[in-house]
């Protein structure tokens, strides 16, 4: 199974889950001696193979280099975790553009692409599962975090069609919608959730991961990773939209 964004938060929390299950596993991210570190003490801990392949995935030549790997290792994918990702929080014109153009490559691009080039395989061979991570934030349009919202509402709808299409084939299609998890996250999107009303509900990566587990069993194609978060989705739908982007700008404003 392939976890991208291995090196740190909730995909460190998916390489211990699967780990323990007794999974052989493929880590990706950027940060190889996290990933390094982190195959040697799972290889220690749970006595299972753990490959480590190092890629930058905001960009199609380091999603293309880690397919490749994929190949020249005859590793097959049973389970795909499309996890990694980042954010930022802030006026729409106070990034550069580049960083969106990364942030909605990795996001979305090496999400779809991955999706893309290893289902087939799985519907093949009647089993296998892709989990993709969205976000609450992907449920309604943010200002101030607009642009991270817009690609998490791109993997919900995605993954959630998909769940359709391959439904009865032996393959689970799930989308995880977790709200604030204690990660780096907040440290690279500069989003800080103290400021906002959110900070009540925020959880640890081990929640999150163990209902991921749950639901990947049950192939559920829309997870919010707690109750909270189940009442806020279904809240959201019954707000009218300006009140909505009026609450949340205030809330997320720098
Ligand atoms: N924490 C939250 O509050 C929260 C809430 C909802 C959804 N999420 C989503 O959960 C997922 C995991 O985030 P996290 O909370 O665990 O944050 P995190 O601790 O910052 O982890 C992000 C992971 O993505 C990897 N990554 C970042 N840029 C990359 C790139 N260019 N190429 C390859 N890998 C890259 C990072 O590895 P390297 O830096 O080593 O490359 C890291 O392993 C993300 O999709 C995020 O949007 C998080």
């Amino acid at each position: 199974m392939l976890i991208t964004g291995a090196s740190s938060g909730i995909g460190v929390g998916f390489a211990h889950a699967f780990a323990r299950e007794g999974a052989q596993l493929i880590l990706t991210a950027r940060r190889v001696d996290r990933l390094e570190a982190l195959a040697a003490e799972l290889r220690d801990r749970f006595a299972v193979s753990v490959l480590v392949l190092p890629s930058d995935l905001s960009g199609p030549d380091g999603v293309q280099s880690l397919l490749e790997g994929l190949k020249e290792m005859d590793m097959q994918v049973d389970i795909l975790i499309n996890n990694a990702g980042f954010g930022y929080q802030g006026a729409f014109e106070a990034a550069e553009p580049s960083l969106y153009e990364d942030m909605m490559y990795l996001n979305m691009m090496a999400l779809t692409t991955l999706t893309r080039a290893l289902a087939p395989a799985m519907r093949q061979r009647g089993y296998g599962g892709v989990l993709n991570v969205a976000s609450m934030a992907g449920v309604t349009p943010i200002p101030y975090f607009s642009v991270y919202a817009a690609t998490k509402a791109y993997v919900l709808s995605l993954t959630e069609a998909l769940w359709k299409e391959y439904l009865n084939t032996g393959v689970r299609m799930v989308t995880l919608c977790p709200g604030p998890v204690d990660t780096e996250f907040f440290e690279v999107s500069g989003y800080d959730p103290a400021k906002s009303a959110a900070t009540r509900g925020i959880q640890s990566v081990r929640e999150v991961v163990d209902t991921a587990m749950k639901a990947l069993r049950k192939n559920q194609p829309f997870v919010p990773t707690s109750l909270l978060l189940k009442v806020l989705a279904i809240f959201q739908r019954f707000i009218p939209r300006k009140l909505s982007l009026h609450i949340l700008a205030s809330q997320m404003n720098p």
